[in-house]
This record gives C-alpha cells, structure tokens and sequence, in this order.
C-alpha cells in the first residue's frame, strides 16, 4: 500500500492530478488501445477534476484516447437530473476536456432490466481490457463505490441498497433532506474495482478519518469495504492531515517516513510497468540509463490475481537511480504497537538494546535467550 499523506486537500488533490497525468501520458493511448480509467463522484474528487480540466487546457493531456467507466449510479432519478452522478461528471469534468461521449460510461439507473445492465457493464470493462486505474473516494462508513457496509469483498457490478449513513451524508445534495435520496443505487462490485491494475483513492478530510484508521490499521473487513484495498498488488491511497486524525501518530510517521526514504533513494515512482504501459512504449531495456550511466534494474513479482491482466505481464522494472544521502527512519518499530514486553523480547534488539545488552552484566545474550525459552515455555 502506497499512502500519500499531505498537508492539506489542494496538496493532495494536485498530487493525484498530476498521478493520473502521468500515467495516461507514460501509457501513450491510441484509439485501438486507450487508457481505461475509472471514476468516481463526490466532494473528494472534485478538485483533481478541476485541476485535470486546467490541465488539458494548457495542453498537458488529452482525453481524445481515454475511456472512462464510473463508478456507480442512482436507481430511478433522471440522467438530466441535477444531482445524478451522469449530470455530476459532465458538469465538472467531461464538458470541459476533449473526451468522446462514445467513450464515457456511466450505469444507467432506469435501465429496463437493472440486473442486464449490470451484466453488460462488467462485460464492457472486459472488452476494452479492464481499467488501468480506478480513481475512487470513501464513504464516512468506509465503503468504495457504493459498496456498503457488508458487501460481499467478491462482488461485481450489481444493485445496491444504501446505508443510513451514505443517505444522511448525501442529502446535502438533495437539498438536506435525507426523504429525497434514493434509496438505491447501481454500483461496480469490490472485485471490480480491485481488478483494475492500479487504485488511487482520494481520502480528504476529518469525516473520513475513522474510514482511513479502519482501513488502514485494522485487517480485511466486508464492514469497511475499502480495507479490501489491502488485498490489491498496487493501490495507494492520498489524504490530507485532517483524514489521519484517528491513526496513531506512529502509523503517520511510518508512512511519512517510507515515502521520504524512498524518494530520497531515487524510488519517488516506482511503478511505471508493461503491464500498465501502452502499445508505442517499447519493451523496457535490462538497463536503464540515469543521468547518464547505466543502472541495473530490479524486476520485481508479477500480480496474478486481477482478472483483467490481458496484455503481456512481462516484469515491472524499477530503476536504482544514483543516491543521495538516505533521512534515518524513525524509530519505530512495530513491536511498540504491542503492550507485552514479553513479546517484543522475542525480536531483535535495536542497537541501542544490543551493546547494553552483550555488555551488561545482567542482560548477556544467554540470559536473552533464557528469558526467551522461559516465554515460549
Ligand atoms: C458516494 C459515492 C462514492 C464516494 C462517496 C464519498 O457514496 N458513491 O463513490 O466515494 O460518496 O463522497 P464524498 O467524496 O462527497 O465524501
């Protein structure tokens, strides 16, 4: 998991404008072969809509190949209807860039047949090779797309009932009154969305914040549907200082301090790969030259789970890139997580233990591993 935490909603909505960017630049899309990208609506991702708007108008992206899938779709309010999710992505973002209506999708909530809908949603997603990144945002009770609280982590593209907590949260569209949210909505499954080859999940603000502890410090939940982003080869998830309100201070610094090593260690991208990369990009050399000299390369594990790995999974090259001096982590370490000194005994020692440890007249190694036979006993 890639967490991305920045100090404020315009810092991380520009970060993932500028992620997207990147990525359907690197992808180099054609019209036999477009970048696939999926979205989402809300609040969350309303400024990265805005900034990739600006964006295109100053040239730095075309939408000309890209085809979006959404994410989901009230039952039974007009397509034209001031607050469907169709009137949403063409107000904010689709009107304002060079995408083909041919290659916009959106579920269609009065569909006749909901269920064939559905069906024919997912097959779509299948013909144009699945999704090469799914954008998405989070609900106040931690759900993705409309995958509510108790969502089979397996689903697919099907009918959904909403939670009390989403109607409430959403009734400030609906002029504040929960009476006129629907009740229903279409939404892309987990699975869906944990099938696309990369995830970014924008996660703004102190309402999120029990969502992002949930997700981010506790296991796999069907309770809290975006934990199942744990389960996906490359997700990563941006939020703002507000939204890690409930994670402890140790977990923020954890991941702070990840991501500054990395980028001082020349890793700031690390996951341009074939399988997301597109047909004009030639195969990735076993060298890659950095300022100047040739590196050698890492090929790192291949994913297998996503069902929508169709192109040639050759391996994701990530570059070693000259060094500059590495920041030290923080001293932390996951065993302080854990109450019982017993336990953290059984690791090993930080430096500072070690020498107090081998030169200490009570604390010698063997007298180590006596307390540790002694607790396993
Ligand atoms: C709705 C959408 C979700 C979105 C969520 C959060 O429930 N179906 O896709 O993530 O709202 O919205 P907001 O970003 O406005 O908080």
């Amino acid at each position: 998991m890639r967490f991305i935490i920045k100090d404020n909603q315009d810092e991380a909505s520009s970060y993932a404008a500028s992620y997207i960017i990147k990525r359907i630049t690197q992808f180099s899309p054609t019209q036999q072969h477009p970048f696939v990208l999926g979205l989402p609506t809300g609040s969350s991702p309303l400024d990265v809509y805005r900034i990739l708007v600006e964006r295109y108008k100053a040239g730095e992206v075309s939408f000309e190949n890209v085809v979006t899938f959404n994410m989901d779709e009230y039952i039974n309010i007009p397509q034209d209807h001031e607050d469907s999710y169709h009137s949403f992505m063409w107000k904010n973002l689709f009107s304002h860039v060079n995408i083909s209506p041919r290659n916009v999708n959106i579920l269609d909530g009065n569909a006749p047949d909901l269920e064939a809908e559905c069906i024919a949603y997912e097959a779509k997603i299948k013909a144009v090779g699945g999704i090469d990144l799914f954008l998405a945002g989070v609900g106040e009770d931690g759900h993705i797309a409309f995958n509510e609280p108790g969502s089979s982590l397996a689903s697919r593209t099907r009918v959904k009932t909403l939670a009390y907590d989403t109607i409430l949260a959403n009734s400030r569209f609906f002029g504040d009154n929960p009476g006129l949210v629907p009740k229903m909505a279409l939404t892309v499954g987990v699975q869906t969305v944990l099938g696309a080859r990369e995830v970014v999940v924008m996660v703004l603000g102190a309402r999120k914040a029990l969502a992002l502890q949930r997700c981010i410090e506790q296991g796999v939940n069907h309770l809290w549907t975006l934990s199942a982003l744990q389960l996906h080869p490359h997700p990563m998830i941006i939020c703002d200082e507000d939204a890690t309100l409930e994670l402890k201070v140790k977990t923020v610094k954890y991941f702070k301090d990840i991501e500054r090593v990395a980028r001082a260690e020349g890793f700031d991208q690390i996951l341009p790969s074939k399988i997301r990369t597109g047909p004009s990009v030639k195969p990735a050399p076993a060298t890659v030259v950095v300022n100047g000299a040739h590196s050698p390369t890492i090929t790192s594990p291949q994913s297998t789970h996503s069902h929508h790995l169709l192109r040639p999974s050759a391996g994701i090259e990530y570059p070693i890139r000259s060094r500059s001096p590495s920041p030290d982590f923080t001293n932390d370490r996951m065993s302080s997580r854990i109450g019982d000194p017993a336990l953290t005994r059984r690791l090993t020692p930080t430096p500072g233990q070690q020498s107090r440890q081998i030169s200490g007249p009570s604390m010698s190694l063997r007298a180590l591993a006596a307390g540790v036979s002694a607790v396993s006993a």
